[in-house]
């Protein structure tokens, strides 16, 4: 009769372990510290590095199946999602675990909406930023100093403060994104419009001039929308294992969203969309594509936009993203970036290399051409990606604050560095050059 165990034979002992299968293929690792030589050993524990196969929760808001390019949040289809809803239902979505009804669609658009203004001070802590200082880099300090604006979030395990930060802080993202944005344009700041949609009210504190009232582009707003609902939440990225990891000591959301969007910042998560733009006007035109592929294959380049840890196949947001981008540019032009995007993604899908390690475009590949024609810089794509991704922070955070499994994250090491020596006078050591390793090792 099979069993949902796995039976493991230490070698060393010859003893026989059996450790139960959970979940149709999960086992706790915790299980292998009964795996000893002698009672005061340690025990076994896995190494993972990078955790690249290790589940460090157990969640129900966004589901992936990297292989045939699924992805649900809380079971519905992004396709279903991104072609029905908008963002802001979407966003309760991910945070409640259900579309909300009309009368409860109704009144999270107000609560978020009430939310949109920030105190004064925020805007004069903003302005002290350098005139060219990267949005992403002021929305990691402002989010971050929006904890002391709201010292009653350090209550995290009250339902009600947990509910009141998360709209607080998806009304507040766009808000303090777009004055990013305006500070580096030497713009007036423009306060929020909450007759406008989220996505409307974003793009006339982003855009908006002399005029009294700010019209969107329907197709813009709608385009944005979309963009924002592809991006709300991935599961467990690298900035929502930073927002569970951060979040895991109980400091406020607010501290713990800027260490989210920190992670979001580096080129291989959340920045490589800025990465992609940089990339293809470094390829320069689609005759250079060849030879830009075989850098690429000589490993002396990264296929900006292309690789995914989960996704072995084509990123179902990417194809989304690659129709939207057509749409954008029936308003506005076309971006002739997108050329070279297309040549890129034609000869990659064909070749060895890219197929042997299943490279496939994921969801940052065509996003930055489509942001481009929007007419939005490109440092503030990854700004974008932050707002929408708010909302999966905090259904992340919220899920591991409730779990009771969960406790401070906090990994272990296989120490591999120098056993136990003694200090030794300055003129007795040495010479570095002769520890060039130890010394390497160390920066
Ligand atoms: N271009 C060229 N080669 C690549 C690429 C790429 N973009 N991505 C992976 N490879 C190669 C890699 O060199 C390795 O080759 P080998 O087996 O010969 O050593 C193999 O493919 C497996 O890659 P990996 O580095 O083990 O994969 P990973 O799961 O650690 O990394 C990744 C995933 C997304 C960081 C990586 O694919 C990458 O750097 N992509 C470019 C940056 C990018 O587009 N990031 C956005 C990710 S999606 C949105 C988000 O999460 O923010």
């Amino acid at each position: 009769m099979a069993k949902d165990t796995l039976s493991i034979i230490d070698n060393r002992t010859g003893k026989e372990y059996e450790i139960p299968i959970e979940e149709g293929g999960v086992i706790r690792a915790a299980r292998l510290r009964n795996i000893k030589t002698s009672p005061d050993d340690f025990g076994l524990m896995s190494y993972d590095p990078a955790f690249v196969n290790t589940a460090s929760c157990r969640s129900k808001v966004t589901f992936i199946d990297g292989d045939t390019g699924i992805l649900r949040y809380r079971g519905y289809p992004i396709e279903e999602l991104a072609e029905k809803s908008n963002y802001l239902e979407v966003a309760y979505l991910v945070v409640k675990g259900e579309l909300p009804d009309s009368k409860h669609y109704a009144a999270w658009e107000q609560n978020i909406k009430t939310h949109t203004m920030v105190h004064e001070n925020v805007k004069t802590f903003m302005e002290g930023f350098r005139y060219d200082a990267h949005p992403m880099g002021m929305l990691v300090g402002t989010i971050g100093a929006l904890s002391t604006f709201y010292p009653g979030a350090a209550q995290i395990e009250d339902l009600e403060t947990r509910r009141l930060e998360t709209r607080r802080l998806i009304g507040k993202l766009p808000t303090l994104a777009a004055w990013a944005y305006r500070h580096s344009r030497g713009l007036p700041y423009v306060y929020p419009d909450n007759d406008l949609s989220y996505a409307g009210n974003f793009l006339s504190m982003l855009f908006k001039m002399t005029e009294q009232t700010y019209q969107p582009n329907l197709v813009l707003e709608r385009a944005l929308d979309i963009l924002f609902i592809l991006h709300a939440d991935h599961e467990q990225n690298c900035s929502a294992n930073a927002m569970r990891s951060v979040g895991s000591s109980h400091v406020d959301p607010y501290s713990a969203v800027a260490a989210a969007t920190a992670a979001l910042y580096g080129p291989l998560h959340g920045g490589a969309n800025e990465a992609v733009i940089r990339m293809l006007m470094d390829v320069g035109s689609v005759k250079n594509v060849p030879d830009f592929i075989k850098k690429v294959k000589a490993g002396e380049r990264l296929m900006m936009g292309f690789g995914h840890r989960i996704y072995k196949s084509y990123d179902p947001r990417a194809k989304i993203i690659k129709r939207l981008a057509y749409e954008v540019f029936e308003e506005t032009g076309k971006n002739p970036l997108i050329d070279i995007s297309l040549e890129l993604e034609r000869i990659a899908l064909e070749d060895d290399y890219f197929v042997t390690r299943k490279l496939y475009p994921n969801v940052d590949f065509y996003t930055g051409v489509t942001y481009q024609a929007m007419g939005f810089p490109m440092t503030m794509f990854p700004v974008l990606f932050a707002i929408a991704r708010t909302s999966g922070w905090l259904a992340q955070w919220a899920e591991m604050v409730r779990d009771p499994e969960q406790k401070i994250a906090r990994p272990r090491q296989v120490y591999v560095g120098e056993q136990l020596r003694h200090w030794t006078a300055i003129e007795k050591r040495p010479e570095p050059l002769m520890r060039e390793d130890a010394v390497s090792d160390s920066i």
